[in-house]
């Protein structure tokens, strides 16, 4: 595995494997690897010839207030899940060689994709994801990009950066990795202590009561929202953020459901200080 830490460099091996005729898959990651990272991987070489995945805990997609500081990071662990999962090149610059002193250039996205859900609860947080990941395809230069369905509304910014700007990139999107019980595999389960891990399951529980709802014929969104939130809501350590079910592709609220566009429903829940994020596709086979 080739480990790259400048631009220049990740660039060289880059541009090096297409002139082979080979394909370059990038699989974006802010590090501390687990099983969802893991599985973009598989889906990377399953896709293409060669992957980069890139460790980078991005500083401009942190608002203020938030957990720059103490996102955990731990390289050495990193490197070993790469190896094993058959990454063939690592690109992890440090924060000087992404923004050098005096950096101001920003990709910014307009209009409701990022007015809402996270967007905006998290101001600035998409334009901060944007310019990295331009930044990273400029430097990697992939023909695919491989993203995680668990940041919904990540994976449709990035689709649409990448149609409005012309990346020459296909973004490929991956199903959400679970714990056992249920929760969404993330960085930022770390956080939560044992009583906070023993509810953090009911999030995914309440989408499936709503997705079962659906599933029953249930087509008022207020009411599959209700269903959801009133699980989520039997620990007092969950504090919902946001529960909305909106257009898989637009982000669009949905205020009646026709089961033939598939919609989104995405949440956002404070489970102690710590805020996890969730979804499921109402109707899909596999609601995941
Ligand atoms: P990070 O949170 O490290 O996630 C990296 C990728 O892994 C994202 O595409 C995310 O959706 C995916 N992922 C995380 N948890 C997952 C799970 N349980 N199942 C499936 N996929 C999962 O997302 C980011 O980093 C950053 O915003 C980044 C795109 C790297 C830009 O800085």
């Amino acid at each position: 595995m080739i480990i790259c830490g400048s631009v220049r460099e990740i660039r060289e091996t880059s541009r090096a494997v297409r002139r082979e005729g080979r394909k370059i898959a990038l699989v974006p990651t802010m590090g501390y690897l687990h099983e969802g990272h893991v599985s973009l991987v598989r889906k990377a070489n399953n896709r293409a010839d060669f992957v980069v995945v890139s460790i980078f805990v991005n500083p401009t997609q942190f608002g203020p207030e938030e957990d720059f500081d103490r996102y955990p990071r731990d390289f050495e662990r990193d490197r070993v899940i790469c190896e094993e999962a058959r990454v063939d090149a690592l690109f992890c610059p440090q924060v000087e060689e992404i923004y050098p002193r005096g950096y101001s250039t920003f990709v910014e996205i307009e209009g409701r994709i990022v007015d809402t859900l996270c967007g905006a609860r998290r101001p600035g947080h998409f334009r901060g994801v944007a310019t990295v990941v331009s930044k990273l395809f400029l430097a990697v230069e992939p023909d695919i990009a491989v993203f995680g369905q668990k940041d919904a509304q990540q994976c449709a910014v990035i689709k649409k950066m990448t149609r409005d700007l012309d990346f020459p990139v296909e973004i490929v999107v991956s199903p959400i990795v679970r714990e056992k019980d249920g929760l969404a595999m993330s960085s930022r389960n770390k956080y939560l202590d044992p009583g906070e891990r023993q509810a953090a399951p009911l999030i995914k529980k309440g989408l499936d009561l709503a997705s079962k709802a659906f599933g029953g014929g249930e087509r008022s969104p207020a009411k599959l929202k209700q269903a959801a939130l009133a699980e989520i809501g039997r620990s007092a350590l969950l504090k919902p953020d946001y529960l909305e079910i909106v257009d898989c592709g637009t982000l669009e609220p949905l205020e009646t459901l026709s089961g033939k566009r598939p919609a989104l429903l995405a949440a956002a829940v404070f489970c102690g200080k710590t805020r996890l994020i969730d979804n499921i596709i109402l109707g899909a086979q596999n609601g995941n």
